[in-house]
């Protein structure tokens, strides 16, 4: 059970140990950690260190994101025994993760072991471990083995949503180790392209005892014996410095073989700064990102939970993106652990994006250009699938080829093409960011193109279908004219006129009259009586859902196949729920409750993606008693791992990335109003008692502050 403090989370005793290596995972958008332990028992594949673009060909194509060599490595001599006490927590203000522990062997001697680490905010590469060790009731000497373990393996995760994988992978070679008076370290390659190299310097000090150099192949370290006498406490502190380099070339994609062996010029880089030093610096470099970032919520009584949740999803949005690199996105679960291989997905454009607009506008500038950047690798996706234009991934890692194996949804769920056109828009008005030439107008161009080719034109009846496609509701199966992918496939399409009639996109444009046509001709069902958006050609065709999804809000995916699920009436996930808050603009107050009214009853919340967003729609429709149910659902996601996944799967960030955007525009209501100002339309929940948050808009920075008379929001001086 997770312990909530303001800006703290604790958890007494060792309960899941893989859900709390996920939950008290650390990252600085560079290099990211699970905080597992070889002393845990964690094995070679779940001791996880992640770069953020550090992928390696697995097959031909096909990548997964590398485990590096475990940067936290330590082995003590303990004898056997057990835990007499365990705590363990993670400070959200610094992202310092501490475990206080005491160790009871059989003689009955008691061990006090502290061990302390962080990620640096304030220099990506680096990273420390401290490890506190006292004597309780005995005077006697301990073994520690400190080093960089180079014998750590992937576990690669299908795509499947119901599988998982038992075959660990070797991606990396050690080319290089050496030891220094007061170092070690390691270099590794990765094996089949050799597209990364990785290089890791470990310094390693302790207050008391002797140091020598362990002989361990692959894992270069120093062996350590530390006299302890009883009451004294010893320190060993470990401070890295980790650095890679990554090679692209088309050759590296397509060959699968070894093209360059790590000749790269990466030498050990010793920094001699201590624990303490560094972690102030770090600290200093989180406080300006809580400073944007942070949300202040009062409320009635003393729960701290809901205000420390909000933290918990804020941090992992912080931590988890590469702000200053516009040559990688971000992964589903970020670099908390190796689920679908670390690819991006729409969740980025629609679920992500809006938090770094809104509260870091160099960090989602350079979301925004890794689409733009990736247009040519869009165009090559829609040339392999026989069509013009450009076609975004479903999944990407290296650039934007699609990573996606499965066919139903590599292949259908084609709504991330419209999904990354309405990012660009949308960052576009809201940053006012005039510096990307005709590349959204290019992107909209390309994108209109793929839909033009993709789109079937009926001539018997003179419309337009959009077939065999999957909308977000992945239960769907593979349907005619799915409306969330039309109504935005037509938006995309307008975007690309536009762009046209204002002369932003490149000259030599002659398809406008088709693209008109398309928006105007495109087939949604429709049910008038009700004034009801149907999802899509099949959904009334099918039948009522005679399942029922397991009690401990595990997915029915993995009691049922998709095959069985398709042929129900029942949603995977929000649809024509997220349209509406999207794009609200496009439905009457009447659809809009049509659309609530009819698919809310029948959605089962099986992605993480769909709470956070039920919530914001509830809010937005005045149902305060749903979106505070829908919210709290999000909220406590992967802190209660309310899907039963969080330890094998890692954080879920989007849904993170949700659960901001209840708040910020559900709750607080925060909308763009004429000329692009900014207004409050506020519904806070009953026992909220104010809200407060700063945000940028057109490159000014605003505070919002709601208190039960009402919103208003101060510029701030520049
Ligand atoms: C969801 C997708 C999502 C993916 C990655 C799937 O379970 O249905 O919408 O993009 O997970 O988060």
């Amino acid at each position: 059970m997770i312990q909530y403090e303001p800006w703290k989370i604790r958890c007494e005793g060792r309960e899941d140990t893989k859900f709390l290596e996920s939950i008290f995972s650390q990252a600085n958008g560079y290099l990211g950690s699970r905080c597992s332990f070889y002393m845990d028992g964690a094995k070679a594949y779940e001791r996880c260190n992640y770069l953020a673009g550090g992928f390696e060909y697995i097959s031909p194509g096909v990548t997964d994101m590398v485990n590096l060599p475990d940067l936290f490595f330590f082995r003590l001599s303990l004898g056997t025994g057990d835990y007499q006490s365990f705590s363990q927590s993670l400070d959200m203000s610094n992202g310092l993760f501490e475990r206080k522990s005491v160790w009871k062997d059989k003689e009955g001697r008691e061990t006090q072991i502290d061990i302390s680490r962080f990620i640096s905010m304030d220099n990506k590469h680096v990273s420390a471990l401290s490890l506190e060790l006292t004597a309780l009731n005995y005077n006697g000497n301990i073994d520690v083995l400190m080093g960089i373990d180079g014998k750590t393996v992937n576990l690669p995760v299908e795509d499947d949503q119901t599988k998982e994988n038992l075959d660990t992978l070797s991606l990396l070679s050690v080319s290089e180790t050496e030891t220094g008076e007061d170092y070690c370290f390691l270099k590794a390659d990765s094996k089949a392209s050799g597209r990364l190299h990785a290089a890791m310097t470990a310094r390693i000090f302790q207050t008391k005892g002797t140091a020598k150099d362990a002989l361990i192949p692959d894992c270069p370290a120093k062996e350590l014996n530390i006299p302890l006498v009883k009451g004294e406490m010893v320190r060993i502190e470990k401070i890295l410095y980790t650095e890679a380099v990554l090679q692209d070339s088309k050759a590296a994609s397509q060959a699968f073989q070894t093209l360059s062996k790590g000749s790269q010029n990466l030498r050990p880089h010793v920094i001699n700064h201590s624990f303490g030093e560094l972690l102030k610096d770090s600290q200093r470099a989180w406080k300006s990102r809580w400073d944007q970032a942070d949300i202040q919520i009062t409320q009635k009584g003393n729960d701290t939970s809901l205000q420390s949740a909000l933290r918990y999803s804020v941090f992992q949005l912080i931590q988890n993106c590469p702000w200053e690199d516009s040559g990688v996105s971000i992964g589903a679960r970020g670099l908390t652990h190796g689920r679908y291989k670390g690819c991006c997905f729409w969740d980025t454009d629609i679920f992500l994006l809006p938090f770094y607009l809104y509260t870091d506008p160099q960090a989602a500038r350079n979301l925004i250009l890794f689409r733009l950047n990736t247009l040519p690798d869009a165009e090559e996706n829609a040339k392999a699938l026989n069509l013009p234009g450009a076609r975004y991934p479903w999944m990407c890692a290296i650039g934007g080829i699609e990573q996606c194996q499965s066919w139903d949804i590599g292949r259908c769920e084609i709504h991330i093409t419209a999904d990354v056109a309405y990012a660009v828009e949308n960052y576009l008005n809201v940053s006012g960011d005039e510096t990307l030439d005709n590349l959204p107008a290019q992107l909209y161009v390309e994108t209109a193109r793929y839909w033009a080719g993709r789109f079937s034109y009926d001539k018997r009846k003179d419309v337009y279908n959009l077939l065999f496609v999957k909308g977000p509701d992945e239960y769907c199966g593979v349907s005619g004219n799915n409306a969330y992918t039309v109504l935005l496939a037509r938006h995309n399409l307008r975007l690309a006129l536009q762009a046209v009639r204002r002369k932003e996109a490149k000259a030599g444009v002659t398809e406008m009259n088709k693209w008109q046509d398309i928006i105007e001709k495109s087939r949604i069902e429709y049910d008038s009586d009700r004034d009801l958006y149907i999802q899509d050609d099949n959904f009334l065709r099918l039948e009522a859902f005679p399942g029922q999804k397991a009690g401990d809000g595990s997915a029915a995916y993995h009691q049922y196949d998709f095959d069985w699920l398709q042929r129900y009436q029942v949603l995977k996930q929000a649809d024509l729920v997220l349209l509406m808050v999207l794009k609200p603009e496009l439905f009457t107050k009447r659809q809009q409750k049509a659309i609530w009214d009819f698919y809310e009853p029948l959605t089962l919340h099986d992605s993480s993606l769909s709470f956070g967003i039920h919530a914001w729609a509830a809010a937005y429709l005045g149902l305060e008693e749903k979106a505070c149910e829908y919210f709290d659902k999000s909220l406590f996601l992967d802190l209660e791992d309310r899907m039963k996944n969080t330890g094998r799967e890692g954080i879920h960030l989007a849904a993170a990335g949700a659960t901001w955007q209840a708040v910020v525009f559900g709750f607080a209501g925060l909308s763009l109003g004429n000329g692009g100002r900014p207004e409050l339309t506020p519904r806070l929940p009953r026992d909220w008692e104010g809200l407060s948050f700063h945000f940028y808009i057109k490159g000014k920075r605003y505070l919002a502050v709601i208190d039960e008379k009402g919103g208003k929001i101060e510029a701030e001086e520049e």
